[in-house]
């Protein structure tokens, strides 16, 4: 598959702030590309660099086969729609949208056209008179989607595009956008902190810490297979284990100690020897709380106390702690109706069981 973006060894600094951290990765042409972390990552300066609107301290950035490092953004065949939506005050929503239509030599009808076919993508037909002071924050914002997506740019870069919508229409327009970017063939850049919004529409995620990518992956394989505590954490799985290595066999780790059960689990790494303290993570959908320890063949079950239950709405959440000192929180889907009375109780003891194939090894530690 043919590179879209290189972004090759990318360093910025503000002053002595190392805002963009030595990266490198490569958007390939028709992917949609994710980039996700929490505030002050660096997501949006990574996305301006790619952009044109800000300029690396050191590294290189090619977009096809071009150095752009240094090229002004007019001269990049990028578009780009900001974290907060700059329109044009004076110009009506259409105009808005044509602007950059008109000016790249369409007639004013052809201009308009593609305006109005850019607006009914962001479901914002019979807006096309007003000026953005009569628009809410969010209707703002998809004009400015739709003003980039008209221009139909090689590389479209979008810095939280959807934050201000609420949770329905911003459903809505994940799906969307990811299926019009599948059928014009357009290669996205999306930054998001939502790792939800992330997992909807990406074919790959970019996951940011402090200026850095600590791991880049599909989509699934980010959510299934995280590689640090930090990126387990950032996807919602909050469950750490501490274990010691038995042995090591055909790609599978055995592990053993604080659990007191030995677990058998994948791993791709081979730099494992026995004896090596290991971390590992369990996803709380597939941690089941039960009365009994080992009810199922195979399951890993460790006795732990109930300290907490929370009702929200899909799941209830029981925060648990084992014997080791750590919480972990177990998911169990809530598909029947809430009852007050459970098996289980605040303050109680209980056993956490897992099937040992939803053992996550993280990376070891150098
Ligand atoms: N022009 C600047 N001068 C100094 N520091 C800056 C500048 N722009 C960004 N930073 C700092 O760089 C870091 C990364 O900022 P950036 O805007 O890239 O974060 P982000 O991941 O997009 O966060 P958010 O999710 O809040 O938008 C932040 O700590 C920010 O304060
Ligand atoms: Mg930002």
């Amino acid at each position: 598959m043919s590179v879209s973006v290189d972004i090759a060894g990318v360093t910025k600094r503000f002053g002595d702030f190392v805002a963009v951290d030595r990266v490198s990765l490569q958007i390939r042409k028709g992917e949609f590309f994710s980039l996700l972390g929490p505030s002050g990552c660096g997501k949006t300066t990574l996305l301006r660099m790619i952009g044109g609107f800000e300029f690396p301290t050191e590294g290189v950035i090619r977009i096809g086969d071009r150095d752009v490092t240094w090229l002004p953004p007019y001269k990049r065949p990028v578009n780009m729609v900001f974290q907060s939506s700059a329109l044009f005050p004076h110009l009506t929503v259409i105009e808005n949208v044509a602007f950059g239509l008109r000016y790249k030599g369409l007639n004013n009808g052809a201009a308009k056209q593609k305006a109005r076919d850019a607006l009914a993508l962001v479901r914002l037909e019979g807006f096309e008179d007003r000026p953005p002071a009569q628009l809410s924050g969010g209707q703002r914002q998809r004009v400015a989607l739709a003003r980039a997506l008209a221009m139909e740019p090689e590389v479209l870069l979008l810095d939280e595009p959807l934050a201000a919508l609420d949770q329905k229409l911003r459903k809505e327009v994940q799906l969307e956008l990811k299926n019009l970017q599948k059928s014009l063939g357009l290669t996205f850049v999306f930054v998001t902190h939502d790792q939800e919004e992330a997992l909807t529409m990406s074919d790959r995620i970019a996951v940011m810490n402090q200026g850095r990518v600590e791991q880049l992956d599909a989509s699934h394989h980010v959510f299934e297979y995280p590689k640090t505590e930090f990126v387990a954490q950032f996807m919602g799985a909050p469950n750490f284990f501490t274990g010691v290595v038995k042995s090591l066999a055909e790609g599978l780790l055995y592990i053993g100690g604080r659990t007191e059960a030995d677990i058998r689990a994948r791993t791709t790494s081979d730099t494992w020897r026995p004896n090596d303290p290991v971390r590992f993570v369990v996803r709380p959908e597939k941690l089941d709380l039960r009365t009994k320890s080992g009810t199922s063949d195979g399951e890993v079950s460790i006795e732990v106390t109930i300290e907490d239950r929370v009702y929200q709405g899909v799941n209830t959440v029981w925060v648990v702690r084992g014997d080791d000192g750590e919480r972990y929180m177990i998911y169990e889907q809530n598909d029947r109706p809430f009852q007050e009375s459970s098996r289980f109780r605040v303050g109680g003891r209980a056993f956490m069981s897992w099937n040992p194939r939803d053992t996550v090894v993280l990376e070891k530690k150098s």
